[in-house]
């Protein structure tokens, strides 16, 4: 067989030169299905400037059967997975063992940039991996805060310490981009991009608009208000979680409702939910779904009672209204718009706020109508964007 190195059209032999700006890798790690969701839409970008830049995948499959499916959903193949969940794990054992496992990664791949999206785990020790490698951090969903580093709790340090060791600041709103200038962050580090999570969740609503199967198989009975429930947030173990789930029980009493709830699988949270729930007639306690079912529910809800940080953004993007079981949240932007009530952990105020939406016509209607405050759904462009527009600049960012 003739090598393309012999059918040269000068007939010299040619070595190919290199290209004239090599390649910039970055290193995407991610671990939980949050994570996941939200850099889906920034890793099918960056693929797509494949010409100029290499993308690698890291999960430390921080979750595992919750990831894997958003993996495959978005056709991310991780060229490492650190498969490093263990039932129970504590936030120490997964520290120190996540710590371990990214140095041998971060030597192989020796990336320019090392990208990480948010507030977990994951997202502190891959930041704090590549800093102690020299490597450089952009952050994605940067600069959301509480201000109380126990609630949510580790989450507000670890996005905290994240800003510190990162160099490429993605904020999604305005408020988040105010709060990192706050923290000294140099405002030409910091870019206003849009949430992510709300790029993934117009796709998969289109899709689903177009006919993709999503897999929900309730017997969701007609006549009936659907209530999402979703929850899992540590600072909640315990007594906030039986009071949350007396206060279900007492709405499941209603007959025009029909409550459905994921449960998550930290194994804090189900044995709680099922010793109050389990039995009650209109309360369907289900494994966590898949995420393109999840919108499917979402998308018939007539609303939802949530701590999770992402539904909180998914809700007012697809119209519904949102209760957030929490004394204080780090998205205070669909609140400032009356899309979301903060609701506590008190039982008759988590009540007295669900029987509202569903006796008050107005109430629900005003809490549905509003403009979604996270995003168009191209934050992960803009973010590709910036990120190969950095590396191209090169050491001056340093
Ligand atoms: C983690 C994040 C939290 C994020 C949440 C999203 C930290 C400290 N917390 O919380 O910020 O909001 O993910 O869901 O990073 N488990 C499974 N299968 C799975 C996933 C979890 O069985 O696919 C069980 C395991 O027993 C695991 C436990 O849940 O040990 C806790 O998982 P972990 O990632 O430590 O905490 P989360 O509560 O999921
Ligand atoms: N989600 C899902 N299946 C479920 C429940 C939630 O795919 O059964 C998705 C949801 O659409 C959102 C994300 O998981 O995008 C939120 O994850 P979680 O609440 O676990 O974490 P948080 O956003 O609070 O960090």
């Amino acid at each position: 067989m003739t090598s393309p190195r012999a059918a040269s059209p000068t007939g010299t032999n040619r070595i190919p030169s290199p290209p004239s700006h090599p390649k910039s890798k970055v290193l995407v790690v991610l671990g939980t299905r949050p994570e996941a969701i939200k850099l889906a839409p920034v890793i099918l970008q960056l693929r797509r400037m494949s010409d100029e830049l290499e993308t690698v995948l890291c999960v430390t499959a921080q979750h595992r059967s919750l990831l894997d499916g958003v993996l495959q959903l978005f056709e991310l193949y991780p060229e490492f997975d650190l498969d490093l969940m263990r039932p129970g794990q504590t936030l120490t054992g997964l520290t120190s063992r996540m710590l371990g496992a990214m140095e041998p990664v971060l030597e192989a791949v020796q990336p320019d940039l090392t990208l990480v999206q948010g507030d977990t785990t994951t997202t502190y020790c891959g930041a704090l991996a590549s800093f102690y490698a020299g490597v450089r951090i952009a952050h994605v969903e940067a600069g959301l805060r509480t201000f109380d580093v126990a609630s949510p709790f580790p989450e507000e340090m670890n996005r905290a310490a994240t800003t510190q060791l990162a160099s490429l600041h993605f904020a999604p709103t305005e408020q988040a981009s105010e709060n990192l200038v706050r923290a000294g962050v140099p405002r030409r580090a910091v870019h206003v991009t849009g949430n992510t999570g709300i790029d993934a969740v117009l796709h998969v609503a289109k899709r689903l608009e177009a006919g993709m199967p999503s897999g929900v198989r309730l017997p969701l009975a007609a006549g009936r208000k659907l209530i999402v429930i979703t929850a899992h947030r540590r600072e909640s173990f315990g007594n906030p979680f039986r009071t949350i789930c007396n206060a279900v029980a007492e709405l499941a009493r209603r007959e025009d409702v029909q409550i459905v709830w994921p449960v998550h699988p930290n194994p804090n949270i189900e044995p709680i939910v099922r010793s109050v729930l389990a039995g009650k007639p209109n309360v369907h306690l289900i494994e966590p779904l898949e995420y393109a079912a999840f919108i499917d529910l979402l998308r018939k809800a007539f609303f939802v009672i949530t701590d999770s940080g992402g539904v909180q953004e998914e809700g007012p993007s697809l119209g519904k209204p949102v209760l957030v079981l929490r004394n204080k949240t780090e998205r205070p932007e669909a609140i400032s718009v009356g899309a979301v009530k903060l609701v506590g952990y008190d039982p008759e105020r988590i009540v007295r706020e669900a029987t509202l939406l569903l006796e008050d016509p107005s109430e629900h209607e005003r809490m549905s109508r509003t403009q979604s405050p996270y995003g168009d759904g191209q934050a992960g462009e803009r973010i590709a964007a910036h990120i190969r527009d950095f590396l191209r600049a090169g050491v001056q960012n340093l």
